[in-house]
């Protein structure tokens, strides 16, 4: 087992690739603290980890709040007695709220980068003394192609996930003296409800072209991704410092090239 007497939070784990990561890492043999804020998606993740003898307990929280994040990590502690793994999952991308900076409200633009980014930051500045004194581990983080490429329209998304590449890279520094090890995934095109969200609702996608001109000429699957976050987490990526590990069937190359 890959994630033995390892401790894991992972957020947004009551959705698609978040789901899979924490039944992946159950499998792997952690015990999983699974956070979402929405309480039904969060204990059915939970409910089936424990059906296939995993340890996992469901604490709901929203991260872009800082008294719950702090409780996630005092929950963890108790339960568990220490932290080794943080996945930083949790994400929106609100189709027809997000838009360009000239359109969009500041409203909408602020609930965004507090999910998105502010989240990432909470959970870091609350979890990484956690992983410090069970003697380090791994932060892993979410991108995305946008943080990378920049999404039209999506301004706020696009700048959330370019800020997580940054914040990645500082972070990586700081703490990998103190063993714990920071790296970002940057995932695309995974069929999950976001994606439906973000592109197959959206009547300007043109679904047919998207995948035509897809290097793999399909979406990527949740377990996916999270066969690179456990990657991250394991001590097999002992080596990997502020890495940006793209994971999109070629598209942000296809994109570029
Ligand atoms: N699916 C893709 O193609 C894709 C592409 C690039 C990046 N990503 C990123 O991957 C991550 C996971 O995406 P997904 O596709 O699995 O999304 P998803 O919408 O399927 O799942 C996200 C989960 O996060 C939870 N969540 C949302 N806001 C929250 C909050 N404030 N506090 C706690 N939980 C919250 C949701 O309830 C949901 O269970 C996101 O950060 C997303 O931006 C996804």
């Amino acid at each position: 087992m890959r994630l033995k007497n390892k401790v894991a939070v992972i957020t947004g784990a009551g959705g698609g690739i978040g789901r899979a990561a924490a039944l992946l890492f159950a499998k792997e043999g952690a015990r999983v603290v699974v956070v979402d804020n929405n309480i039904q998606k969060g204990e059915e993740t939970v409910s089936r980890i424990i059906k296939s003898k995993g340890d996992a307990i469901f604490f709901p929280a929203d991260i872009s709040k800082s008294d719950d994040v702090k409780k996630i990590f005092k929950v963890t502690v108790e339960k568990y007695g220490g932290l080794h793994i943080l996945y930083n999952n949790a994400g929106v991308f609100l189709l027809g709220v997000d838009g360009m900076v000239t359109e969009i409200t500041e409203e909408s633009w602020d609930k965004i980068i507090n999910i998105n980014l502010k989240g990432t930051f909470l959970c870091c500045k609350y979890g990484i003394p956690e992983i410090i004194k069970s003697g380090g581990g791994s932060v892993i983080n979410t991108s995305s192609s946008a943080g990378i490429i920049g999404v039209p329209e999506c301004d706020a998304y696009t700048a959330s996930k370019g800020a997580i590449i940054s914040l990645t890279r500082s972070m990586a520094v700081e703490y990998a003296c103190k063993k714990v090890r920071i790296n970002c995934i940057v995932p695309t095109a995974i069929a999950t409800p976001m994606l439906d969200q973000s592109s197959r609702n959206n009547p300007k996608f043109d679904e047919q072209k998207f995948l035509s001109i897809t290097p793999t000429r399909r979406y990527g699957k949740p377990e996916e991704i999270a066969n690179m976050a456990l990657f991250l987490a394991s001590d097999e990526s002992s080596y990997a410092v502020g890495g940006i590990f793209v994971v999109d069937g070629g598209v942000t190359i296809r994109t570029i090239g």
